[in-house]
């Protein structure tokens, strides 16, 4: 009998091709349910798709009795309840790799917009206003850009900015001062890398250690006028604390992609000039919706025929 799977994000048509073509599956894409209508509809499946928006909680684990495998077109899977996961015998398997290249540009992307103030001055300039005193940036070249987290993302984006003649200072738990200097990156604590950037970037995952990472003694012991770029997390920044530092002036600017609730269509951050937002498009290319799609199939298929795990 053919494996069931159940897809409801929506994914890459072209990445769940070998899926919807194979004779060994049948797979529904179900973009639109509630919560209550997926706990109803997920009890006959064999497998779930997802990427970020659908919330995998206890409740709709524990009523997917069919279940055998989860699968998100993505990096994060702070959307699913790993414990209640594994309680229940459910293999949980990730892309990690497939957006790692879109997520680094946007985050290059986010920089460029907020040191140059492109946001601000297209909308100006679209409101009829022709004001070029006003939108004056800041070079990046010579100036520190702090890398909170330097794992896929992390490093790709050090790599980048180095391009763009930053001097980097990286902290991630598992970096060692010679792979630092390896990599042509000045090698600090957290407090370090606070202290010392004019530019910070945040490139960890969302765990109970990094909630709130950048707090308001965070933001105090930064330097005045420090600019603030999140492609990874919501809920890393604490989003009062950023909003205080923004009004006070501690913080110059912010470029936000990922908020600590999603999705929104009110967030007091974006009243303040000084933030730049997108709604969390980091890994949103063709490219790498392709690619997470290709790789989360391929390992769901490949679990679902053989029982084996690629990427646990
Ligand atoms: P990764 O696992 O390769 O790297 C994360 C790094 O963070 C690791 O090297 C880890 O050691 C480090 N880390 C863990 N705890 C830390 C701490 N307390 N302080 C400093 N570093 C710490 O992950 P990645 O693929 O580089 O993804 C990074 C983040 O970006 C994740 O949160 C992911 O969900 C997010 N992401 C967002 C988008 C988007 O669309 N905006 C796209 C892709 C990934
Ligand atoms: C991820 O964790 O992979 C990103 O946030 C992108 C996404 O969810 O699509």
């Amino acid at each position: 009998m053919a494996h069931k799977v159940l897809i409801t994000d929506p994914l890459s048509e072209e990445g769940i091709h070998p899926l919807l073509q194979s004779e060994d599956f049948t797979a529904d894409i179900a973009t639109d349910l509630t919560p209550e209508e997926l706990k109803i509809r997920i009890t006959g499946y064999d497998a779930l798709l997802v990427r970020s928006q659908t919330q995998v909680t206890r409740d709709l684990i524990e009523k997917a009795v069919n279940l055998k495998i989860i699968g998100r077109a993505g990096v994060g899977v702070d959307n699913i309840d790993l414990e209640a996961a594994t309680e229940n015998g459910i293999i949980v398997v990730n892309a990690p790799n497939g957006n790692t290249n879109s997520a680094a540009e946007h985050t290059m992307a986010m920089l460029m917009a907020l040191a140059r103030n492109i946001p601000q001055a297209y909308l100006s300039l679209k409101n009829q206003q022709w004001d070029r005193k006003k939108y004056v940036g800041t070079e990046l070249k010579n100036k520190t850009l702090g890398v909170i987290g330097l794992g896929r993302i992390g490093a790709e984006v050090a790599y980048r900015a180095r391009g763009q003649r930053m001097n980097v200072m990286a902290y991630d738990p598992f970096l060692t001062e010679e792979k630092a200097e390896a990599m042509g990156l000045d090698y600090g604590s957290v407090q370090d890398v606070l202290k010392a950037a004019d530019f910070i970037t945040i490139h960890t995952p969302l765990l109970k250690e990094t909630r709130h990472l950048l707090n308001k003694e965070a933001f105090e012991i930064m330097k005045d006028g420090v600019q603030i770029v999140n492609c990874a997390r919501g809920g890393i920044i604490d989003e009062e604390a950023l909003y205080d530092a923004v009004l006070s002036g501690k913080v110059a600017g912010a470029a936000l992609d990922v908020f600590e609730e999603e999705p929104f269509y009110d967030n007091k951050l974006l009243d303040l000039p000084e933030v730049i937002a997108t709604p969390h498009l980091g890994a949103s290319t063709v490219e790498a919706q392709e690619n997470v799609a290709i790789d989360v199939c391929a390992d769901v298929m490949h679990f679902l025929v053989s029982g084996a795990v690629n990427n646990p």
